[in-house]
């Protein structure tokens, strides 16, 4: 299956969403609201398949019909003949749900609308259309040509069509589907994340253990990849901490109440690798 797909957003993971696409055959046509952000989107895309050439996973003559399948554009018209569009812009309900409203005038009947956003619920951006059936949430992982997950998230009111319809694209561009029945706040995996970061840096806050035999203990005890520490440095300090906001405020449950440790270094500007410092020195 290959077919029109529409990115709205250029960003970090609309380009990735963007490039495996390409890669995997469809026509893609990237949007973004001016050509600066475009254009980074596009040079984003070409130094990753140059780094997968250098690593030999490319062929290097590969590159230019992929690129070559991407087109950008700052007209949102440009998504009326997509089959399916995923919109990629900041995690801002307002923003998505103005983009979707447009998308609902612009698109054609039966066009998968998916979001990717990593919290909020599929429902209250559907709801703003006059189609939540086909609306649905595609939660990719970055870096998108590296991570094999993708989190498909049903709406209220997303239909088994458009829910089929969302897996075959994202299997079909090489990545692994879990599905997530009710759009809860966070879905599956940053409830997870959220749960255990807050409980480690609870531990840590009361001294218990450091920040590195914590996340030693998450790599060798169980295997992770990244002590959840080192992951929280990664993704944002910031981003972790609205996560658990977000969760805690939809929940209730004392569980996902970020510790007074994570308030402060988000306070102080301690936000991980993006400003050098975070529960470690970059
Ligand atoms: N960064 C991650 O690790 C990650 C992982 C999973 C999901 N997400 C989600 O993916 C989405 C995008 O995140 P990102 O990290 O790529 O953000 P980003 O800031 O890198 O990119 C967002 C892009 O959207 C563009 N944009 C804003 N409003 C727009 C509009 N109306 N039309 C078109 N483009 C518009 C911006 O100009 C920007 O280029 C968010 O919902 C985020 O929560 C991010």
């Amino acid at each position: 299956m290959a077919g029109r797909l529409a990115v709205v957003g250029a960003g970090l993971m609309g380009s990735g969403i963007a490039q495996v696409a390409a890669q995997a055959g469809w026509q893609v046509t990237l949007r973004d609201i001016d050509d600066a952000a475009t254009r980074r989107g596009v040079d984003g895309i070409r130094v990753s398949l140059e780094k997968f050439v250098a690593k030999g996973r490319l062929d290097a003559g590969e590159v230019a019909p992929v690129l070559d399948r991407i087109t950008t554009t700052t007209d949102l018209a440009a998504v009326a003949d997509a089959d399916i569009v995923v919109e990629a812009v900041f995690e801002r309900l307002e923003i998505k749900q103005e983009v979707f409203r447009e998308l609902d005038k612009l698109c054609r009947p039966g066009a998968v609308l998916a979001t990717n956003t990593s919290a909020i619920p599929v429902t209250q951006i559907a709801a703003v259309t006059e189609r939540p059936e086909s609306v649905v949430g595609t939660h990719f992982f970055s870096p998108v040509p590296m991570m094999k997950l993708c989190e498909l998230v049903r709406g209220y009111k997303t239909s088994d069509e458009t829910l089929a319809t969302a897996r075959a694209f994202a299997e079909g561009i090489g990545k692994t589907c879990v599905v997530v029945n009710r759009d809860i706040a966070g879905f599956v995996t940053t409830r997870l994340i959220a749960a255990l970061v807050v409980e480690a840096v609870k531990l840590v806050e009361s001294g218990v253990v450091s920040p590195e035999d914590l996340d030693t203990a998450c790599r060798l005890g169980f295997g992770h990849a990244m002590g959840p520490l080192a992951t929280t440095d990664l993704t944002g300090v910031d981003v972790l901490l609205h996560a658990a906001k977000n969760i805690y405020t939809d929940t209730a449950d004392e569980k996902f109440f970020p510790p007074e440790l994570l308030q402060r270094m988000v306070a102080a500007g301690d936000l991980g690798r993006k400003t050098g410092q975070g529960f470690y020195s970059y």
